[in-house]
């Protein structure tokens, strides 16, 4: 089955509203490169007008996180109702919301299916620190991850899966292609062995660190990399549009 790679840009906390809509401006044409789902992912702040602009192109919008609940006295949190009506996709579990907010696997296991519930295409985030890198513990750390946010429910239509080692996430030292090659298989491994083969080989997984236009080709040519998730690139169109180019290509 042909996986249709995904081109996702998070763009964290960064940017004003006006400097979103330049960035906006400046990927013009984004929309109309073939064989490839772009997927743009700013703050809460800019989605709606990031939504609007791209309104009516085949350009995903993504929240950056999400709460379970359709509503209720939960200040400060975004619903999936609410997030449903500026986004169409959802980011979940970045490291940087494990690692500063606390999100675990249990609380991810009810974001995926609030996602779904909702009608948001997740991208779950997985990926080990560097001392669980340093001890060998990658895999069984992905094993965990994977399995304990998907849990023994079918497969949410649409999962994308994003391998972001800590390590490798803002600090220019990408991981190789074959530690991605390697990361990105064992993930597909647990898919299969947590929701079944079918669902595994249609889940599309994303490698996610320190990936520039001058990387993105050796990732993408890796059987089991379906796409890239990227940070600090994404803020410049021109990186970003070039990474783009780069995944549409490799199909
Ligand atoms: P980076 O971030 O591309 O800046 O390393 C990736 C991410 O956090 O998704």
């Amino acid at each position: 089955m042909a996986r249709i790679p995904i081109a996702a840009g998070n763009w964290k906390m960064n940017g004003t509203n006006a400097e979103a809509r330049a960035l906006c401006r400046g990927l013009a044409g984004i929309d109309a490169i073939a064989g490839v789902d772009v997927v743009l992912s700013p703050s809460f702040t800019q989605l709606l007008l990031v939504w609007d602009f791209w309104c009516g192109t085949d350009v995903h919008i993504a929240g950056q996180n999400m709460h379970t609940q359709p509503s209720g006295a939960f200040t400060g949190e975004v619903s999936p109702v609410q997030l449903a009506e500026v986004a169409d996709w959802v980011v979940l579990g970045h490291s940087e919301r494990r690692q500063f907010f606390c999100e675990d696997d249990q609380a991810l296991a009810l974001k995926l299916r609030a996602a779904e519930a909702y009608g948001l295409t997740p991208i779950l985030c997985v990926g080990e620190s560097e001392a669980e890198q340093e001890n060998n513990r990658t895999k069984a750390v992905l094993t965990r991850q994977v399995s304990l946010a998907l849990g023994d429910a079918p497969a949410p239509a649409g999962l994308v899966i994003a391998y972001e080692p800590v390590w490798a996430i803002g600090t220019g030292k990408a991981a190789s292609p074959d530690e991605a090659e390697s990361a990105c298989g064992h993930i597909r491994s647990v898919v299969a062995e947590t929701v079944g083969s079918e669902a595994a080989e249609g889940v599309r997984i994303l490698y996610g660190g320190s990936v520039n236009p001058g990387n993105i080709a050796e990732f993408m040519a890796q059987p089991d990399v379906d796409g890239a998730l990227v940070g600090g690139a994404s803020l410049q169109a021109d990186a970003f549009l070039a990474i783009t180019q780069a995944i549409a290509a490799s199909t």
